[in-house]
């Protein structure tokens, strides 16, 4: 059975989306079946780095819980040839970008046991290895149905004290529904050892650190607009993500069996 992994933060602008893609990446690359679904519904963002036009028409996560759609038509598959070489697949399921639809789910909601049945679904239609959940920062009904269905949360987070605050908040909230808890370090700068930040994160929140990822003037270079992990692949960022998808298999291997 394949695994769901939420990667989250208490605060916006860390990285998730973009650790999301490139994580998808990396697994799929390894030969394994991937799909990415970006819950941010109120803002979302995975699409640029795959390319997706804004304003072209398709199916969207949105579509699915308004009804409109069902789970193989919003599961868009991606294009890449390091993915196809090894045998693996990529899918991305976008939210919308239509002001009027992101406005309707504000005002109207939706229901919830439909985003439920979208993860699981997702999961056992396209017989996937990893669903991998893109989640809105904070803590709302998304996130926590998100944390809630995942077998595994990674919880991305800087060196920064609000950064740090949070994730105590969104960690706790884990530890109370029992989904295992894994912690991604973001944009470390070189002055910082890896090994020395991994111990000092591990001891402040009780929680193993998955990966520390290096600050990436390369990545802030590419601007969202493409996957680094297939671009630049010797870029130290590149490298340190392709270490954690080597991890999160290890840790969740039971995806694999
Ligand atoms: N390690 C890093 N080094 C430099 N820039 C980064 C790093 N991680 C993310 N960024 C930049 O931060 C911005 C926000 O990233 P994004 O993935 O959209 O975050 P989120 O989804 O958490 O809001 C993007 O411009 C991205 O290029
Ligand atoms: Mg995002």
């Amino acid at each position: 059975m394949g695994k769901v992994v939420a990667i989250h933060s208490f605060r916006g602008g860390t990285g998730k989306s973009n650790i999301s893609a490139n994580l998808g990446f990396c697994l799929a690359r390894r030969g394994l079946k991937v799909a990415i679904i970006d819950s941010d519904i109120v803002s979302p963002g995975i699409h640029a780095i795959f390319g997706f036009e804004p304003d072209a028409p398709r199916h969207t996560l949105n579509s699915f819980l308004a009804g409109n759609a069902t789970i193989k038509e919003i599961a868009h598959p991606i294009d890449m040839p390091e993915v196809a070489a090894a045998g693996g697949a990529l899918y991305l399921i976008p939210s919308s970008l239509e002001l009027s639809e992101i406005s309707h789910i504000l005002r109207n909601g939706y229901n919830v046991s439909l985003l439920i049945k979208a993860f699981k679904d997702l999961v056992s239609q396209l017989t996937l290895d990893f669903l991998l959940i893109d989640t809105h920062p904070g803590i709302n009904e998304e996130t926590l149905l998100a944390i809630a269905v995942a077998d595994c949360l990674i919880v991305v987070l800087r060196l920064d004290k609000q950064d740090y605050q949070g994730t105590g908040i969104t960690l706790e909230v884990s530890r109370k529904l029992g989904t295992r808890r894994l912690l991604l370090v973001n944009n470390v700068t070189a002055d910082h050892d890896p090994r020395e930040v991994t111990t000092s994160v591990e001891d402040a929140f009780g929680a193993s650190v998955i990966g520390v990822l290096p600050h990436a003037p390369a990545l802030m270079a590419l601007g969202s607009s493409a996957c680094i992990c297939q671009k630049e692949p010797d870029q130290p960022f590149a490298a340190a993500i392709d270490g954690v998808a080597g991890r999160l298999i290890d840790v969740e291997g039971g995806a694999l069996q």
